[in-house]
């Protein structure tokens, strides 16, 4: 404390003391001696009148007030360490102004009446706040820590009624008195993820409506705060661990429970070569999916990494990836066609370090190369070779397959089973012949009698008698010709009641017939004969008349 401060300080102390103490006035207290560490006491305390108007003053920073000193006598004047001017004065009064104030000042008036007397103004300085700042936030807070928000005011007077806010948007946070200069005012928030985004301030509020002024406010500018979640667990990354050279895969990579989720970056990456990702944006979580191409000529272990920004930290997790490069196994026929009987060659053949399995070759130990010999056979025919390669990358096995097929010509053939060749139907039914004639190329088939009539093959046909006979089937192709003789029999039954009644109804027209040409020709006979007697009656009538004896 300067020792001016101390001169006006302890004469109002002891003035207060004399008041309170009973049954005696105190002498006035002329200042404070340090040498002899005891107070100057006034010796004409008693008798004097002063008085100062006014008593107190509030004035802003730099301004002038204007002291009125009376007192009983015409010797007075102020002590006060500031220039000072004497602007009016009359019979007992003197009127100083005091300019240019800067700071709380408590001149004093005294008056020498002829004791020394005297009273004090208390002049008040105000002023608003130089600057109200709140300190920098950090640029990503993360949801769940505490921050501690800290407001710088320099200046403003006076710090008894001057208070710093600390506001989130337009919610009171904390109201603390300005303590020092610069005065620094702290308050500690959890931050949570409604606050981000949100506008954080400080103001200063200077509080003079006590002293007849108004409420003064300042703020300081808004930060923005932003808040995140980045949880260390699950992010995960999927993708094959082997891929092979040459081929497209797609890869995954998939975390939850971040906020704000759409403000997080991914990186995916293949060693140094960054992946074009698709960012998927769902609530709290992303997924970032990336094509990812095996690069011929860089075959071997590579680490996949994903890695997820956001605010002010980065999460990372790593997968390693085989490349490798699989050529298909070569299958070869030693000739794609080939007759019936003919030795073929299945051979196939991979690159080390891949072994081949040939279906249809006797288990032997996985080798690079594997062969069958055969006999061509009908039944081989269309039949699919087929080669499997098998190859280890990283502990996983991975497969290629490569098929051939094989063509073999035979026939054509006709043999009983395909065409039994001896049919006896009844006639009038309905039958199909079933002939089939097999080969390689499809042979031609044909069944004729000698008299060139053809059978039908194959479809429905109404039973004559006239089909019967012997024919003679031919299956032709490019590869041979090979015939076969069927025989159709037709059964047939004759329709006896019909003969029967002809037969009878000939017989009996026949006898009918008979006995009428019979009766006919007797009764002709007789009347010939009457005629034949009655004609020689005449006639002898006649010799006896003209024969007299
Ligand atoms: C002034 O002081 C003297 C001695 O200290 C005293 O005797 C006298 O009464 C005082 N005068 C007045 C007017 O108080
Ligand atoms: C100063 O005070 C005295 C006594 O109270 C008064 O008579 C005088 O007019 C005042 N002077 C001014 C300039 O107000
Ligand atoms: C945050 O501050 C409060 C008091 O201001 C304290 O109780 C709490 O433990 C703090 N939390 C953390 C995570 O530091
Ligand atoms: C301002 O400060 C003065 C002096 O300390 C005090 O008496 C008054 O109550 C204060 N006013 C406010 C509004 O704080
Ligand atoms: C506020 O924090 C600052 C440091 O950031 C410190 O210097 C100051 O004393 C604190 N103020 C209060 C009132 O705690
Ligand atoms: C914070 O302030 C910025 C600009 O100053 C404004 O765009 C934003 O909307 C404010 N945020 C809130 C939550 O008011
Ligand atoms: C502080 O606020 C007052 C009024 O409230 C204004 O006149 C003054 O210019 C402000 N000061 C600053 C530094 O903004
Ligand atoms: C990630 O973890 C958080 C909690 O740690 C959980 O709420 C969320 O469901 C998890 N997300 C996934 C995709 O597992
Ligand atoms: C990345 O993918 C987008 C769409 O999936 C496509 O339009 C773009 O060309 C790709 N960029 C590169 C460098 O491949
Ligand atoms: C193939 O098999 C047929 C009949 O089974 C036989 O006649 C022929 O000699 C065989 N051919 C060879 C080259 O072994
Ligand atoms: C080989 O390929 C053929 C046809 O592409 C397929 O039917 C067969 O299942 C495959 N074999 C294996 C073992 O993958
Ligand atoms: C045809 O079959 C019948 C009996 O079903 C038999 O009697 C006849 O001998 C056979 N004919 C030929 C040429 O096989």
């Amino acid at each position: 404390m300067a020792p001016g401060a101390a001169r006006c300080v302890l004469p109002a102390l002891l003035a207060l003391l004399g008041a309170l103490l009973p049954g005696g006035e105190f002498p006035l207290v002329r200042g404070w001696d340090p040498s002899t560490q005891q107070s100057i006491l006034d010796p004409g305390f008693a008798g004097a009148q002063i008085s100062v108007t006014p008593p107190e003053a509030i004035i802003p920073r730099g301004g002038s007030v204007t002291v009125n000193c009376s007192a009983s006598c015409a010797e007075l004047g102020l002590e006060i360490e500031l220039s000072k001017k004497e602007v009016a004065q009359g019979v007992n009064w003197k009127t100083f102004e005091l300019s240019d104030v800067r700071e709380d000042i408590s001149p004093i008036c005294y008056a020498n009446c002829p004791n020394q007397t005297e009273s004090s103004v208390s002049i008040t300085v105000y002023g608003f706040p130089d600057l109200v700042e709140l300190e920098p936030l950090p640029s990503w807070q993360p949801v769940g820590q505490n921050l501690t928000l800290s407001c710088q005011v320099v200046g403003g007077a006076p710090r008894d009624n001057l208070t710093v806010v600390l506001l989130r948007g337009e919610e009171e946070l904390s109201r603390q008195p300005a303590v020092g200069e610069p005065a620094l005012v702290n308050h500690t928030v959890e931050a949570r993820r409604e606050d981000h985004g949100a506008n954080f301030s400080c103001r200063a509020e200077l509080d003079l409506r006590s002293r007849g002024l108004g409420l003064f406010q300042n703020s300081s500018a808004p930060r923005q705060l932003r808040t995140y979640v980045l949880p260390d667990t699950n992010l995960s990354l999927s993708a094959p661990r082997v891929v092979e050279a040459g081929t497209q895969v797609l890869v995954e990579c998939v975390l939850g429970g971040l906020f704000p989720a759409s403000e997080a970056q991914v990186h995916l990456a293949l060693e140094d070569h960054r992946l074009n990702a698709t960012i998927t944006y769902n609530g709290d979580s992303l997924v970032a999916r990336a094509p990812m191409q095996g690069l011929a000529g860089e075959e071997g272990t590579q680490q996949l990494v994903c890695v997820v920004t956001l605010g002010d930290r980065d999460l990372r997790t790593r997968e390693k990836v085989t490349i490798y490069s699989f050529p298909a196994p070569k299958l070869t026929l030693s000739q794609p066609e080939v007759s019936e009987g003919t030795l073929v060659s299945v051979e196939c053949e991979a690159h080390s370090p891949a072994v081949v399995t040939l279906h249809g070759a006797p288990a032997r130990r996985p080798s690079e190369r594997d062969q069958i010999l055969l006999n061509a056979s009908a039944e081989d025919n269309e039949r699919i070779f087929s080669c499997l390669a098998t190859l280890e990358v990283a502990g996983q096995m991975v497969h290629k397959n490569q098929t051939r097929e094989l063509r073999v010509l035979y026939g054509p053939r006709l043999d009983k089973r395909d065409c039994s060749g001896n049919w006896t139907w009844p006639e009038g039914s309905k039958q199909t012949v079933n002939c089939q004639a097999w080969g390689n190329p499809t042979p031609k088939l044909t069944c004729s009698r000698k008299d060139g009539a053809l059978l039908p093959i194959g479809t429905q046909m109404l039973v004559k008698r006239e089909i019967a006979g012997t024919y003679l089937c031919r299956a032709e192709s490019s590869h041979g010709k090979v015939t076969r003789e069927v025989v159709v029999n037709v059964i047939y039954h004759q329709n006896n009641v019909v003969i029967i009644i002809l037969v009878a109804a000939v017989i009996i027209l026949g006898t009918v017939g008979t006995a009428a040409y019979i009766y006919n020709r007797r009764r002709k006979i007789q009347i010939y004969e009457l005629q034949k007697k009655a004609q020689e009656a005449a006639a002898l009538k006649l010799n006896a008349l003209a024969s007299p004896p």
